[in-house]
């Protein structure tokens, strides 16, 4: 624990590099619990991150990786003790704290949520914030009254971690899906996940008007810009939108049209931004009625922490499909 291996971002001059370095716990940010790392995950946020293609961290140097799981090495808690398995996910890592890609990483003991029973280290970093924000997304959809007998839900960026999520845990509870992508070759992957129907971008036509033909129960969309707007147009009355992200853009040209005519909601999910009751909920439920049923087909690439770097231009090329697994150290 001395001494470690971590993968650091650092800005010069307004630009942003990373690069593996030796660290000590002194380098780290304080907490109470130290845990030693078994795997992190790769998210578009970390891609982001990393690579200083978006604003992602409040500081630096920063550890990058929002997501780790692994194992207490030591605790100034009594929550937790040396041998815990523990995962973190949606708590600020390589945002506000120093991240997962660490051999050791030191966290404040309220951000550390026991491994819950029933998930392996390696299947919490394979679910991650990806998987944890989809199954938010659908939690925060039923609270607001969604149900399968409503018909077809939507799932947007439909390859990438999130999408590929979404579709498997909604199919899993009873939804038809719709799958939406940019991956023409994608079919096979998209229907072993449970898409019913499959969607091409370029392919479909968005419309202009305020209000198209409704067509969806509801959606999840990872990618923002005009499918976001084409979803408020599209959506049935009282049918719920899950907007989680922006891989497609940031602006959202739409009216008030289908809010006040249709009642459709628009929630926005954030991974972070959410009391500790409902994380637990959610965290519960990816190990229960969300376990995913295809992890070994979402999980298309496991690196070890020395070749993380190699990954990131597909994330933001928007070309990976599926999730990439970071192992670390021995595990
Ligand atoms: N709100 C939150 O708390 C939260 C949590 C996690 C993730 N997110 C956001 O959700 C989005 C998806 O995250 P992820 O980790 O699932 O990312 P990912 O694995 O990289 O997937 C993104 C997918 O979006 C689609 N896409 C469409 N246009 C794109 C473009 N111009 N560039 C890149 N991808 C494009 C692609 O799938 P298809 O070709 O199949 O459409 C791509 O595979 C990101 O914007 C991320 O920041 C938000």
């Amino acid at each position: 624990m001395d001494r470690f291996t971590a993968y650091r971002s650092h800005q010069n001059d307004g630009k942003v590099s990373s690069r593996f370095e030796t660290l000590t716990l002194d380098d780290l940010n304080p907490g109470e619990v130290v845990i030693k790392a078994a795997y992190s995950d790769v998210n578009y946020k970390d891609a982001l991150a990393a690579t200083g293609a978006g604003r992602i961290m409040k500081r630096f140097p920063m550890v990058v990786g929002i997501d780790v799981s692994g194992v207490v090495a030591r605790s100034e808690d009594p929550r937790f003790k040396e041998g815990d398995s523990v995962l973190v996910i949606g708590s600020g890592l390589g945002e506000e704290r120093d991240g997962g890609y660490s051999e050791y990483v030191r966290l404040p003991a309220e951000v550390v949520m026991p491994l819950p029973v029933g998930l392996s280290l390696f299947e919490a970093m394979a679910i991650g914030t990806a998987g944890f924000t989809a199954a938010l997304g659908i939690q925060r959809m039923e609270d607001n009254g969604q149900t399968p007998e409503q018909g077809t839900v939507l799932v947007n960026g439909a390859t990438g971690g999130v999408g590929s999520y979404a579709i498997d845990m909604l199919a899993g509870l009873g939804y038809p899906v719709t799958a939406f992508t940019g991956k023409r070759e994608s079919d096979s992957y998209l229907s072993k996940l449970g898409a019913r129907d499959i969607l091409y971008r370029g392919e479909t036509e968005l419309g202009q008007r305020p209000l198209e033909r409704a067509l969806w129960a509801g959606a999840i969309d990872s990618v923002g810009g005009d499918e976001l707007a084409w979803l408020t147009r599209t959506v049935q009355p009282l049918g719920n939108i899950a907007s989680i992200g922006l891989a497609g853009g940031i602006q959202l040209n739409t009216t008030v049209m289908p809010f006040i005519l249709r009642g459709v909601n628009l929630l926005g999910i954030n991974s972070v931004l959410i009391p500790m009751g409902l994380k637990q909920k959610v965290v519960e439920r990816m190990a229960s009625d969300l376990r995913p049923r295809h992890l070994d087909e979402i999980v298309t690439r496991t690196v070890a922490l020395t070749e993380v770097e190699s990954v990131f231009q597909g994330y933001l090329d928007g070309t990976v499909t599926g999730r990439t697994v970071v192992r670390i150290g021995d595990a």
